[in-house]
């Protein structure tokens, strides 16, 4: 199937665009500078020049804190540039996938969050996301629209980077230990997305690895499976102040994947192992 994919510089688009192509999918992956979501000429032409069966939008504005003082960045590019691919999806009469976060969503809820729960977001982040998704769904009927929770991968920098550069540091490490969500590599994220495309049910869908957890035993395991020695000091979001407020329960319900896939996501533990062993190979 011709594929365009959106943001092909980014950290999940390189993982799918190497699945996508591992599954035979002839695969357009422009990079930001190829192709700018917010210019809906641009997208025209490029769709005119390739005839996509299906576009992948991995682009989006995803500086959370920044987005607390440039709102207006963050809607043109994560609700406007969304809106212009759903108008070139909805004239070529072809399916979008398109992905969102758990910052739709405020976090107070006990249980996992469900696609069937209301959203409300506690940030701009959240809001631009939220607005992209209702573009979606007001002008779609063939989509894969896919909320997805804390990416690591090779091809961008994340939460599991930061931490081994701080150990290489100190060794001492103060980490949140009251916001839960799943740790999710970009590479199963990858494989569920193909895998979901190939059963052709559009939807709402929850992907992300399995058993939620908090920053702080994240990076517990990080540091073991690094075999580093650091002490790792449990702390609540409220020390942490950031400019945007992050929600404190970001688990999602994966119903009903796994009865479509007819397999469970893997447990971020094997995401984490796995992605460690090629970072070695990778990454300095
Ligand atoms: N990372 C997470 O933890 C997380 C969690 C939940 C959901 N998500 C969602 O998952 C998706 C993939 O995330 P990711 O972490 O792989 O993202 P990423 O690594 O930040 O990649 C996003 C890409 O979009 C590009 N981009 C920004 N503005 C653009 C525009 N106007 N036109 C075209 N490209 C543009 C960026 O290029 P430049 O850098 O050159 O601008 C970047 O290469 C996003 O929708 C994100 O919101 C991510």
């Amino acid at each position: 199937m011709k594929t365009l994919v959106t943001g092909a510089g980014g950290m999940l688009a390189n993982d799918l665009v190497t699945c996508l192509s591992e599954s035979g999918y002839e695969v357009l992956a422009l990079p930001h500078e190829k192709l700018d979501k917010t210019d809906l000429g641009a997208i025209r032409a490029t769709a005119d020049g390739f005839e996509p069966e299906l576009i992948i939008n991995c682009a989006a504005y995803n500086k959370v804190d920044e987005a607390e003082s440039e709102e207006h960045q963050a809607l043109m590019v994560n609700s406007f540039g969304v809106q212009n691919l759903c108008l070139v999806c909805q004239e070529r009469d072809i399916p979008l996938v398109h992905f969102s976060t758990d910052y739709v969503f405020d976090g107070t809820k006990e249980a996992p969050y469900t696609i069937y729960d209301e959203p409300n977001p506690l940030g701009a982040y959240g809001r631009s996301k939220l607005l992209g998704e209702r573009y979606v769904l007001w002008l779609l009927n063939k989509f894969y629209l896919i909320r997805t929770t804390w990416l690591f991968g090779t091809h961008g920098r994340n939460f599991i980077d930061t931490m081994l550069e701080i150990g290489q540091r100190q060794k001492k490490i103060s980490v949140v230990n009251d916001q839960r969500g799943c740790p999710t590599w970009t590479r199963h994220l990858a494989e569920a997305v193909v895998d979901l495309i190939e059963t052709g049910r559009y939807g709402v869908y929850h992907i992300t690895n399995s058993e939620p957890t908090t920053w702080f035993n994240f990076a517990q395991e990080i540091f073991r499976l690094s075999g580093m020695d650091i002490e790792l000091v449990p702390v609540t979001s409220d020390q942490f102040p950031t400019p945007a407020k992050r929600p404190l329960n970001s688990v999602l319900d994966p119903f009903p994947l796994p009865q479509l896939l007819g397999r469970e996501m893997p447990t971020w533990r094997e995401g984490l192992r796995e992605y460690l062993r090629q970072r070695s190979k990778t990454k300095k």
